[in-house]
This record gives C-alpha cells, sequence and structure tokens, in this order.
C-alpha cells in the first residue's frame, strides 16, 4: 500500500497512513516516508504497536541509530538498560526493580532535561537525523515546533545577522541549567562540545531554519551573555504558539520527527505517575550547510 498524509497542523506535521511499520519496508517506501518528512517534518502513525525489535528494524530503515547521551561512560549512580537494544533509547520514569523512579533519580532529571525545547543529539556529531518514538504507557503531551517556519518569520535584520553565526551545543548544558550538576570529570569530557551554524540549509528538502534549543549554550564570537540573550530570544521566537503543534498520545501512536527542521519537549507530568516511551534515532551523516553559504 502506498503512504497516505492528512495534515494536522497549518504549516508541518501529518498524519500517516498505509504503511504497516512492523513489517520490513521495501526502498519505495523508505523513500516515500522520507519525503514526506522532508515536507511536514512530523508524522504521526496510528495503531501501530511496536515490539523493541520491529522499531529497531523500522529505524534502521533510514540509517545508522544513535545513542545519544547513552555514550556517557557510567557514573556513580549507573543503572542497567531496560530494553532489549542497546540503540533502543528508554523515555522512562521507570526504575531498574519496574518500579516508578524517586523523584530525585537521575532518570527522573532526564526525564525533566527532555521537557526542555531542543533537537535530539544536537551536542554530538553526527546529531541526530530523525527520531521515532512509540508510547508503552499513554504519556503526557509532547510539543514539536517547526525550526523552517520560524526561520521565514524572522525579520530581515536578524537572518542577516545570524546568517553566518556558529553556535556551541553542550551535552550538559541542559543538565547545568536544571541544577543537575553531579557528574563525574570523566562524564564531563566524553562528549566534547560541537559547532553548528544558526542558520541552516535542510539537506533534503532545501527549506532554511533556525538551528535553537536547549542544547546551544553558546554564539562563536559573542560574549556569553549576548549570545545566550540572543539564543534565548531565537528560542522564545522559534517556539511561538503559531509554529507549534502539542501531540496527545493515544495507544499505538508511533511519532517520528526530523530533529534538522524541528524542535520538541515533553510536558511537566506527575512524577509520581509511570510514564514510559521507547525512542530510536538515526544519525544525521550529510553535510551541515550555512544558510548563507
Ligand atoms: C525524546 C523526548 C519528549 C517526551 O524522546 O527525545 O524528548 O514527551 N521526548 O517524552
Ligand atoms: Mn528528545
Amino acid at each position: 500500500m502506498a503512504l497516505e498524509t492528512g495534515e494536522l497542523h497549518p504549516l508541518f506535521v501529518a498524519e500517516a497512513s498505509g504503511i504497516d511499520l512492523r513489517r520490513p519496508l521495501d526502498p519505495a517506501q523508505v523513500q516515500a516516508i522520507e519525503q514526506a518528512m522532508d515536507e511536514y517534518a512530523v508524522l504521526v502513525f496510528r495503531d501501530q504497536t511496536l515490539s523493541q525489535a520491529e522499531q529497531i528494524r523500522f529505524a534502521m530503515s533510514f540509517g545508522p541509530l544513535d545513542l545519544g547521551l547513552r555514550k556517557l561512560p557510567a557514573g556513580p549512580a549507573a543503572v542497567n538498560h531496560r530494553l532489549e537494544f542497546e540503540a533502543l533509547i528508554d523515555i522512562s520514569n521507570v526504575a531498574p526493580d519496574g518500579g516508578v523512579a524517586k523523584r530525585d533519580s537521575r532518570k527522573v532529571f532526564s526525564n525533566i532535561a527532555n521537557q526542555l525545547w531542543h533537537s535530539d543529539s544536537s551536542f554530538q556529531r553526527p546529531k541526530a537525523q530523525y527520531s521515532m518514538l512509540s508510547a508503552v504507557v499513554l504519556p503526557s503531551e509532547t510539543e514539536f515546533a517547526d525550526l523552517r517556519a520560524a526561520y521565514d518569520a524572522l525579520p530581515d535584520d536578524l537572518k542577516h545577522e545570524i546568517a553566518t553565526l556558529e553556535t556551541e551545543h553542550f551535552a550538559l548544558h541542559s543538565r547545568f541549567a536544571l541544577g543537575d550538576t553531579d557528574y563525574t570529570e570523566a562524564q564531563m569530557a566524553a562528549i566534547p562540545p560541537v559547532r553548528w551554524p544558526l542558520a541552516q540549509v535542510h539537506p533534503t528538502s532545501g527549506r532554511k531554519l533556525l538551528f535553537v534549543g536547549v542544547h546551544a549554550r553558546a554564539i562563536i564570537g559573542y560574549s556569553l551573555p549576548e549570545g545566550r540573550m540572543l539564543l534565548s530570544d531565537l528560542l522564545e521566537h522559534a517556539t511561538r504558539r503559531e509554529f507549534v503543534y502539542r501531540h496527545e498520545w493515544r495507544v499505538g501512536d508511533l511519532v517520528m520527527w526530523d530533529n534538522r527542521a524541528t524542535i520538541h519537549r515533553g510536558r511537566r507530568y506527575d512524577l509520581t505517575e509511570r510514564r514510559e516511551l521507547r525512542r530510536s534515532t538515526t544519525e544525521d551523516l550529510l553535510p551541515v550547510r550555512m544558510a548563507a553559504a
């Protein structure tokens, strides 16, 4: 069957149907999904209850998988990975004993860090291309913002100012901002900061976009306060309500987004309740192009 899409937001995001993600994809299906991703940047597949192996296979149709912060060496409070595959990321507040993790545990801190607007793994090279998230226990909403629409709506003087700027992204910046600072030297050194153009051209859609998010901690050539203030203003702009889609989860949803065209965040929830999702993410192996170039 062919991929069909129906808009869920005036600017981006479509509901996608016609493909059973539990089965291996053929090249035409992969291409159809990639094309729809270039247009919509977020696709919502309904009624897909994937096993862990099926989710990994689906993700690998689009490229090698990203491990994100799981690359950090184990710290003092290390816990074993709960899931069947190393590259399946446990977006949950579930403790190793199967119960709800304590609200002052690192597991919960990382859930809270996910509530800050971000693009997955933008703190490392390669950064993330697609993320695919499936809900196991119905969670609070997840929001997405369209960085292409945000760029298009910038005033010309700002477009001009940021055209050749580069930002520095750092893995633990969001954690530090939340006051979660208890990391070993080895952990802090494990993922060195990386630089990305602030205004980019999407490698396959050709659209310009404003690459902001909470992992960005500095603008190269600006003082820290001036750079952070501009980043904060730009993030505020990029997340204006008209650029945001709010996903209300249903059983069986798999949401796929392009981390090169969108940012996202989880929403606050009752930390005593179980919240459980699984994410698979592919690496962005294409060159990252500055909008001005
Ligand atoms: C993620 C993420 C948000 C949420 O899985 O990368 O940021 O709502 N999730 O859990
Ligand atoms: Mn994320």
